[in-house]
């Protein structure tokens, strides 16, 4: 072959692998019901297979949970860095709270856990700072400067406030006390179903909610994602608060793609 071609043969190849090469992570997004995964483009914010969900064993302890994260890597005969979205303040690893997750987590290695029960690296980080990463990166908060906060309703209620796309992590502001009450013990969506509260009564619970957090750091915009946000239309006319109020665009994928994107920029 003659220098010429293989140049041509060479750059053809390097075309080849140009557009093959994916850069992937394993993103896990552990909640108070269930633990959900899939394998995530993280430079698009997309999920490359379908989402593989396992009921949150009960009662949530660090062995059970470690478990059914190994499972789900197995599922995905997953190889590589693993980023998982957890129910609690988590820093560099070790888990500091334990609010819908058994006490025994409590300053235990979650990274170290998970990074054990799968023999991956695992990247531990809150689930709702988690969800906020994704949504400002690929969903409603891109191009958004200022102050954003993101709200996940679920079987509690977690946030994640940034500042110019920038995370401050572990804010947990739905453990902000409202009277005797948690704002979360107030308003999350678990507490609209167990009292079976109308859309309208829920939805003014939510507000004064989200005019607390207003009053004490001004956001521009909430980004309301979880499950209920898919009904955003039978409450958010529920709700006053003087900043821009937009749903979720990655809804309930928010967190498993955040928490992908977190473990392949700490692992590269
Ligand atoms: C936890 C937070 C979490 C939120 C949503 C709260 O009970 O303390 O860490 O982000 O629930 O899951």
């Amino acid at each position: 072959m003659n220098c010429r071609n293989r140049r041509i043969q060479i750059t053809l190849l390097h075309h080849f692998l140009g557009e093959v090469k994916m850069n992937k992570a394993l993103g896990i997004d552990v909640g108070g019901t269930g633990i959900k995964g899939a394998v995530v483009d993280v430079d698009r914010g997309v999920l490359l297979t379908e989402r593989h969900r396992i009921e949150t064993p009960q009662p949530a302890t660090p062995q059970t949970v470690a478990q059914t994260v190994s499972q789900i890597a197995e599922h995905f005969e997953w190889n590589g860095a693993i980023g998982c979205g957890f129910p609690a303040a988590v820093q560099q690893g070790i888990v500091r709270t334990a609010a819908n997750i058994d006490e025994s987590w409590i300053g235990t290695n979650g990274a170290d856990i998970f990074s054990r029960a799968t023999n991956q690296p695992v990247f531990l980080l809150n689930d709702a700072d988690a969800a906020g990463m994704a949504e400002m990166r690929f969903g409603a908060g891109t191009d958004t400067d200022g102050v954003v906060m993101m709200i996940t309703l679920g079987t509690g209620i977690g946030t994640a406030l940034f500042s110019d796309s920038k995370l401050l992590p572990n804010t947990e502001l739905g453990h902000l006390l409202l009277g005797e009450l948690t704002c979360e013990q107030y308003a999350s969506n678990a507490v609209r179903k167990k009292e079976d509260l109308s859309w309208k009564v829920w939805g003014s619970r939510l507000n004064t909610v989200l005019c607390a957090y207003h009053a004490l750091f001004w956001p521009k915009k909430f980004i309301i994602g979880g499950g209920v946000s898919k009904k955003s239309h039978k409450f958010f006319k529920h709700l006053d608060v003087s900043a821009e109020i937009v749903v979720a665009t990655q809804k309930n994928e928010a967190g498993i793609i955040g928490a992908a994107v977190h473990a392949f920029e700490l692992a590269s």
